[in-house]
């Protein structure tokens, strides 16, 4: 274990000290981090979501259909339906600004918008989420039933969203397969370029994957089922095997696995420039993956890996202004991702959280400030008629552009360059990790 660093400071404050032995870069990085700070938590950022969320409040049933992405050209949201792999992360993103409502009400609007109506939002979003929790043909549930139901949970203790959670992580322990000792992530997989329609030859496994293992780990506390932490263990412990390149750790998007045998029989990309390249947000699945996945176990080979991961990525923003671009080795010029950016940027916070090495916390704020600075829309802003009614203004729907949903060259849905729901996800984690750290 890294010898922890003496007293963290505080890294985020609301105004200017006089501290006269400050060097020009000191006095720059303070004003980067002031920056994020009135970024992060800025009205603005409460505003899009709400500006968003209101619009479906009146309608006469809940929405079925939640925010995905901006296309390029479009500051407005295109929609898809309730059972796409994306849908958690429009309520969930209710919920974390719900948690700052509640627990740190200094950082949140609180004269804008009554938290008993945000609490109604959440609610109302995800209402058309719960009956996914069923579902056996997806790996995603971690990203459709976790974020927004553990929040619930543990926020209004409502005891219907735990049993969608232990609902969902029972559908999701389902495509466990002993003899590979993994999660089936897709059941079929097709591109431009290849066909995977038949699960009983192929047994399809991806990076991604990593970040739903925090459903099973959840539920397990919660309930005592133990079965559900090995299972997510022992996917852990084969992942680290067969997605990571050595010496350098850098992932593999997609492991095709032989189940009768558990031999691997291809290594692919489904989102990335190559197979053999390094597509940037597989890679920070694999930081915040793993480094969530210590969390839980206090394994070490788990805390390493996250570490590894990470610092191959901090090693690939070769620019030199820490925006990553979509995948590390497709040819320059080309498009950045701020999703990537934003997961990173969390799997750097847990690891701080883990160790506690400011290194990467300085990891964590570079990639932040480099992300804010190069991509951060222009603001929405509450009208100040003193109702909740926001201006989402020529910004549009999200905090966030620059993002890239997938540019493989053979995707049947290819879109760079964009607003996306997740990238503002994890934009609103990140100030929520850092209010819990006791950083801000
Ligand atoms: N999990 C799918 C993606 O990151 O695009």
């Amino acid at each position: 274990m890294p010898t922890p660093t003496a007293s963290p400071p505080l890294l985020f404050a609301s105004g200017e000290t006089t501290q006269p032995e400050q060097t020009d870069s000191e006095r720059l990085a303070r004003s980067q981090r002031i920056s994020a700070t009135s970024a992060l938590f800025s009205p603005s950022a409460v505003a899009k979501i709400w500006g968003v969320a209101r619009g479906a409040l009146d309608r006469a049933s809940p929405p079925t259909e939640m925010p995905e992405y901006t296309p390029p050209g479009s500051s407005s949201y295109s929609y898809t339906a309730a059972d796409f792999w994306t849908s958690g992360f429009f309520p969930g993103s209710l919920y974390l600004l719900l948690e700052r409502a509640k627990v740190y009400p200094g950082h949140f609007p609180i004269e804008k918008l009554h938290v008993e109506k945000l609490r109604y939002a959440c609610r109302w979003w995800s209402e058309n989420l719960h009956v996914q929790a069923h579902r056996t043909d997806t790996h995603d549930l971690g990203f459709m039933i976790l974020l927004p139901f553990q929040k619930d949970y543990e926020l209004t203790g409502d005891r219907r969203s735990l049993d969608t959670l232990v609902t969902a992580a029972n559908s999701l322990a389902s495509r466990f397969e002993p003899r590979v000792g993994l999660i089936r992530s897709w059941d079929t997989c097709c591109t431009k370029r290849y066909a995977f329609e038949d699960p009983k030859a192929d047994f399809l496994v991806i990076i991604d994957n990593m970040l739903n293992l925090n459903l099973l780990y959840w539920v397990s506390a919660q309930t005592g089922d133990l079965r559900l932490s090995s299972i997510a263990t022992t996917h852990a412990e084969n992942s680290l095997k067969h997605h990571i390149r050595h010496p350098q750790w850098s992932t593999v998007h997609v492991v095709n696995f032989d189940q009768e045998t558990g031999a691997v029989k291809e290594k692919l990309t489904n989102q990335g420039y190559a197979d053999d390249s390094t597509w940037s947000r597989g890679q920070a699945w694999g930081i915040l993956g793993f480094a969530q996945c210590y969390a839980w176990t206090r394994k070490q080979a788990f805390l390493d890996a996250a570490i590894n991961l990470g610092e191959y990525f901090v090693s690939r923003l070769d620019d030199g202004d820490g925006v990553p671009h979509w995948d590390f080795d497709a040819p320059r010029p080309t498009y950045r991702d701020t999703s990537a950016a934003m997961i990173a940027v969390c799997g750097f916070l847990c690891i701080y959280e883990a160790t506690p090495e400011v290194r990467f916390l300085s990891h964590a704020l570079r990639i932040l400030d480099a992300t804010l600075k190069m991509s951060l829309a222009p603001p929405a802003r509450f009208r100040d008629d003193g109702s909740d009614a926001v201006d989402l203004g020529s910004g549009g729907d999200t905090i966030l552009l620059n993002a890239t949903i997938n540019n493989h060259e053979f995707a049947p849905r290819r879109w760079a360059d964009h607003g996306l729901v997740y990238a503002d996800y994890f934009f609103l984690e990140v100030g929520n990790r850092l209010l819990g750290l006791g950083l801000v």
